[in-house]
């Protein structure tokens, strides 16, 4: 099999990959350098495709400021999951009414350190949390967050732990009104890198039967629609485009909430960072378990403990670039740490070049999102992944 698979320019412009290659050149592996011009592009492509719709970028997918500063300098509000972030968003001067508490797992007095920062929409999934967030943000906006099919199709599912069933939204939100909280809305999440745009489609109709019930039988009148992420980035698996998904939703939304559509809000992460980014990474050292092993085992310095999480399960699979050229062989990639549960892909057999020597860097693709903040702090005394930008 002859290399090198991977074609640099199916992921990046070649402008944006000589700027990121200039500055990886210059500096010790591992580290991610970040193209803040793709970001630019890509937000400024979900607002076309979505002209209709607010976005709150999920600052977990990547909180650093020089993103945090590029998505306030453009208008965008924020998804914060925790008082963590949302000191952050603060300390940049993003106002608290540009923040929504979106994490259904909160502790009460966190709920009052958002009310008291200003923050006033909040969601939830369950009792307990919206009686704490009408006790701690008296008259906030809340909404709720409902389960969803879906997470077959995604290549990160978030289902199971987040949401509520359909009949518990609805008494959740008809009790909010009790409790004195402004029963807003409802949100769903799809599963992040959702591959199958249908499941947008049953969600949206589980949300139009909640819109209608409270209408008709409670006078309760929801204004809003939080579509979450699922958005795809460009990873080995090819997913849809940005244009089919906005394309599609947007008819999913007007077959059931006509023209007159209500207030629309997208949660992206993975789709506005992933392709930012480059982790550039060093091999440490090439084995064969015996003479005979048809299978080289990459040892990279980069691994599930730095960065590199989710290729849990070998969810995500990222696409692996290097300079060598020739023939290539299946390989094992672990990282660098004494953990055996540190292997990122055996199952799926990347093919790599055979000449490729200790000491080769690595280029894992579309590695802006979900990396840097994943990274532990000292597992096996490995410092976090570190994080340059262009
Ligand atoms: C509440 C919420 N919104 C949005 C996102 C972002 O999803 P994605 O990265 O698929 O765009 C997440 C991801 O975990 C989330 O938990």
């Amino acid at each position: 099999m002859s290399a090198n698979p991977i074609q640099i320019e199916d992921y990046y412009t070649q402008e944006s990959f000589q700027k990121i290659k200039v500055l990886a050149d210059t500096k010790e592996t591992p580290f991610v350098v970040i193209d803040l011009a793709t970001i630019s592009q890509h937000y400024d492509a979900l607002t076309e495709h979505f002209p209709y719709a607010n976005v709150y970028y999920a600052v977990k997918a990547n909180p650093a400021n020089e993103i945090l500063e590029l998505l306030r300098n453009k208008g965008s509000n924020f998804d914060v999951a925790s008082i963590y972030e949302l000191d952050k968003l603060l300390a940049l001067g993003i106002e608290a009414s540009r923040c929504s508490y979106g994490n259904t797992i909160k502790k009460a007095r966190d709920i009052r350190y958002f009310y008291e920062k200003g923050v006033r929409m909040f969601a939830t999934d369950s009792e307990a949390d919206l009686r704490n967030i009408a006790k701690a943000a008296p008259g906030a906006r809340v909404y709720v967050r409902i389960l969803t099919e879906g997470s077959h199709t995604a290549d990160w599912p978030l289902s199971r732990k987040f949401g509520c069933h359909t009949d518990m939204a609805i008494d959740l939100l008809i009790l909010a009104r009790e409790l004195g909280l402004e029963p807003y809305g409802i949100s769903f999440h799809v599963g992040s890198q959702q591959r199958d745009i249908g499941v947008w489609d049953a969600a949206i109709a589980k949300v139009k039967v909640i819109f209608e019930r409270l209408k008709e039988e409670d006078d309760i009148t929801l204004k809003m629609i939080n579509l979450g992420g699922g958005f795809p980035a460009n990873y080995l698996m090819r997913a849809n485009t940005l244009e089919t998904y906005a394309e599609e939703i947007t008819r999913f939304l007007k077959e059931d909430f006509g023209d007159e559509l209500p207030e629309i809000i997208l949660e992206p992460g993975r789709s506005l960072i992933s392709n930012s980014g480059v982790l550039v990474s060093e091999i440490v050292l090439i084995s064969r378990k015996s003479h005979t092993a048809l299978h080289r085992w990459i040892f990279t310095d980069v691994g599930k403990f730095s960065g590199l999480i989710e290729t849990l399960d070998e969810s995500i699979k990222f696409p692996i670039y290097t300079e060598k050229q020739g023939e290539s062989e299946d390989v094992i990639l672990a990282g660098p740490t004494c953990d055996s549960a540190d292997i990122m892909y055996e199952q799926h057999k990347y093919q790599l070049p055979l000449n490729l020597a200790s000491g080769d860097r690595l280029y894992w693709f579309s590695t802006g999102a979900y990396t840097t903040s994943y990274s532990s702090i000292e597992f096996n005394g490995f410092p976090p992944l570190k994080s340059y930008f262009v």
